[in-house]
């Protein structure tokens, strides 16, 4: 074990601040990770806040972060994918079973056995796994992705959170040219939604509470903005979306957008608010519509999408920040006040 600098809360209500973790030592399947970048997804801030206790209660201390990107500095003697200097980069998970049918399969993210990257039992250390607002990490290298060459590395840290949760939905519900998709919420993982359903040539629509974010959505591609809480605008697209994807971090009402939807068309929820949100049976029972979720995605699909992200030079609208402004970033995410992620550089930790 060796010790490294990191950003911990020590409580619910308590900012983050400096604070030193145990990492283990390379075993021969590990990556050793110098941190660059670490986005800010908001996910980290529902676990900071034990916001999903019912779910997963927070231990504390807690270091969340799971969109890292780094720099290679040693490997075990049994890795072949990476060696040191390369850059690197790990998502939400560092650890599953590897035998169950899912991931058999390719799908970690559905394995009864996975570890996620952070506030997860940690077989190693005996404690929990710290994420990466810290300045190392040690991952084995089945759960490590390369980044392709071209990206900008704090606009690419946010794929690994952000792109890939948007990602595979858009992919699973067979968004192409010619489907109408909305996108709820411009945040972190909705301008992701845009740029990848634009990318896959739908007719994209975003739906933001915030009319200043308007031109911004344009400038991502999207082919047409509503402002949510104007009832009118909303009425002019009803019944005539293939697919939503909701990326709201909060409580809203669903069955605004679920009326949107045409015959057969899906909601897919991938923003995890604190509170439950209510259902109208008439607004799934009208056009036979369907209300799902989805959780990130697997390492093969990671992978793809960092590659399509490459391919087509896509990257994160980075907002770089000194770890020391955290809390004030977290302040701001509340307040739907992002443009449109926060990406850490790493080097002012040290
Ligand atoms: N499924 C998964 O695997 C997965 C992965 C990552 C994150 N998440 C979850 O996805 C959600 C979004 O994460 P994020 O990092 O993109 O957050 P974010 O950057 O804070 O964006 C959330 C956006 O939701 C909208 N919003 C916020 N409060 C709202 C309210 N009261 N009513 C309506 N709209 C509201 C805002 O967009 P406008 O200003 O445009 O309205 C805001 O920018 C979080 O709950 C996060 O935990 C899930
Ligand atoms: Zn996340
Ligand atoms: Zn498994």
């Amino acid at each position: 074990m060796y010790n490294a600098k990191a950003y911990a809360a020590n409580s619910a209500t308590s900012p983050l601040a400096s604070a030193t973790i145990p990492r283990r030592d390379p075993t021969e399947h590990d990556v050793q990770i110098q941190i660059l970048f670490c986005g800010i997804c908001h996910s980290d801030l529902h676990t900071v806040r034990n916001e999903w206790e019912s779910a997963m209660p927070t231990v504390y201390p807690c270091v969340p972060g799971h969109e890292i990107v780094g720099r290679v500095t040693r490997v075990g003697s049994a890795v072949k994918k990476f060696k040191p200097g390369d850059i690197a980069a790990v998502g939400c998970m560092v650890d599953s079973d590897r035998t169950c049918p899912e991931c058999q399969a390719g799908f970690e993210q559905f394995c009864p056995n996975w570890t996620l990257t952070y506030n997860m039992p940690d077989k190693h250390t005996g404690r929990v796994t710290y994420g990466g607002y810290s300045e190392s990490i040690v991952v084995d290298e089945h759960f490590v992705l390369r980044v392709p060459s071209n990206l900008d590395l704090a606009g690419a840290a946010p794929l690994l959170c952000a792109g890939i949760t948007t990602y595979s939905p858009l992919r699973h519900w067979g968004v192409t040219k010619g489907k109408k998709v909305g996108v709820v919420g411009l945040g972190g993982l909705g301008h992701m939604g845009v740029k990848f359903a634009h990318a896959l040539g739908a007719h994209v629509v975003v739906f933001t509470t915030s009319p200043n974010k308007r031109d911004d959505a344009f400038r991502l591609c999207a082919d047409d903005v509503v402002v949510s809480r104007d009832a009118n605008e909303m009425r002019k697209h009803a019944g005539s979306f293939d697919f939503i994807l909701d990326c709201v971090s909060a409580e809203h009402d669903v069955n605004a957008y679920l009326q949107l939807l045409r015959r057969d068309g899906n909601l897919t929820l991938v923003g995890a608010p604190e509170k439950p949100l209510a259902v109208s049976a008439f607004s799934l029972l009208m056009g036979r519509r369907s209300l799902s979720g989805s959780p990130i995605g697997g390492i093969a699909e990671t992978q793809e999408m960092l590659d399509f992200c490459g391919a087509r030079n896509i990257t994160s609208d980075v907002e770089v920040i000194p770890m020391q402004q955290v809390n004030e970033a977290y302040g701001r995410l509340l307040k739907s006040d992002v443009k449109y992620r926060f990406s850490i550089d790493m080097a002012s930790l040290t």
